[in-house]
């Protein structure tokens, strides 16, 4: 019976002394598990003489007892005080400050493309892409470029290294190569815009050597001046959000279209102040005019049948001229707190329902 005492006693210290869940079930096992000290001493028990055996069966089945109510309640009070750790470790204190917002800032690049295919995407006008690297034809030739046009110089273009297909390829100097594309590879009528980047040799406060434009076409029959003009009147309307912005065409040259015009809006320039509306001046904004009947028939359409008319501006430009940017390199900086300023809340898109919303 001392023996059964000591046992006790050490069973009782392993089990009170166990500091956690997993010591407590080391514990457990090692007193009741199948082997466990407890375990393997009522296995003796068929090797005594009986009146040995029920008195030592009743004092092994009391401590037995003794030890599980004694693992019952330290494993409470164990998973209690564990929960109560995960609780305080996860904690949290709502007196600190709300971490800062970082909200994302759309691009005034891309904004100022997504307010120009907003206004035309309401004219029926649909999105066409084509390559940033061109060839000869569709960049020149297909578009009545003449050889000697400044526009086919070295020091205004990028041309690529080395031939493809015997030909030397260009940075598109302008996005005009994909209405040739869009002719060539579709049935008239069309009705397309053609945002995209553009590639000249040209650097100083208003220039880039990559820059943005946005060219338009539209292609059908009995199309003429009068449809040209409503539609970009309307759109420079909307886009500089002036129900009665003066809008004029001035006669220009473009070899791609015949008759050509230059795009000019109102504005006044007092006392070095720049405002755009009523006033005795004019800004040009975009090149136009009704497609040239030699370029349908280099992309094998019948120019008796269809006409049309095409546009193309500069994105930066407009986008200088709507939100006050100064400089064009400034696009390109990745300054954030530029990005800050100038940027827009992407919750802001552009929508053309009840007017453009800004
Ligand atoms: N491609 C011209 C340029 O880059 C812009 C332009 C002018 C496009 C008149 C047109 C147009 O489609 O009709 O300067």
């Amino acid at each position: 019976m001392d023996d059964l005492n000591t046992l006790r006693e050490e069973l009782m210290a392993a089990v009170n002394g166990a500091t956690d869940t997993a010591a407590l079930e080391e514990a457990r096992i090692s007193a009741l598990g199948k082997k466990g000290r407890l375990s393997v001493m009522m296995k003796g028990l068929g090797a005594m003489d009986p009146e040995e055996r029920k008195s030592m069966g009743q004092a092994l089945n009391a401590l037995k007892t003794e030890v599980a109510d004694a693992i019952e309640s330290a494993k409470t009070a164990l998973e209690n005080a564990e929960l109560d750790a995960g609780l305080d470790a996860d904690a949290v204190d709502v007196t600190l400050p709300v971490r800062p917002q970082t909200e994302g800032r759309i691009h005034p690049i891309s904004q100022t493309i997504d307010e120009i295919t907003a206004i035309l995407g309401e004219m029926s006008f649909t999105v066409a892409e084509g390559p940033d690297i061109e060839d000869d034809w569709h960049n020149f030739t297909a578009l009545n470029i003449p050889p000697d046009h400044p526009a086919r110089q070295e020091h205004d273009t990028f041309y690529l290294p080395g031939e493809q297909d015997g030909e030397r390829m260009v940075l598109r100097t302008h996005t005009s190569p994909v209405q040739i594309r869009t002719m060539q590879n579709g049935e008239p009528p069309f009705r397309i815009i053609v945002p995209g980047r553009t590639y000249r040799c040209d650097y100083d406060a208003t220039h880039s050597p990559m820059f943005h434009q946005v060219e338009g076409l539209l292609i059908d029959e009995a199309i003429h001046m009068g449809h040209l003009k409503g539609c970009l009147i309307e759109f420079c309307r909307a886009f500089f959000d002036m129900d009665d912005l003066p809008v004029r065409f001035r006669a220009s040259y473009f070899p791609f279209t015949e008759p050509s015009a230059e795009v000019d809006i109102g504005c006044t320039r007092e006392g070095g102040q720049f405002r755009i509306g009523h006033g005795d001046d004019w800004l040009e904004i975009l090149g136009c005019g009704m497609v040239n009947p030699k370029v349908l028939e280099n992309c094998g359409i019948d120019p008796v049948k269809y006409q049309g008319f095409a546009f193309g501006m500069g994105v930066e430009r407009l986008a200088m001229l709507k939100y006050g940017i100064p400089d064009l390199r400034t696009f390109y900086e990745t300054d954030l707190r530029w990005l800050k300023h100038y940027g827009f809340s992407a919750l802001d898109m552009p929508s053309m329902v009840g007017g453009l919303n800004r």
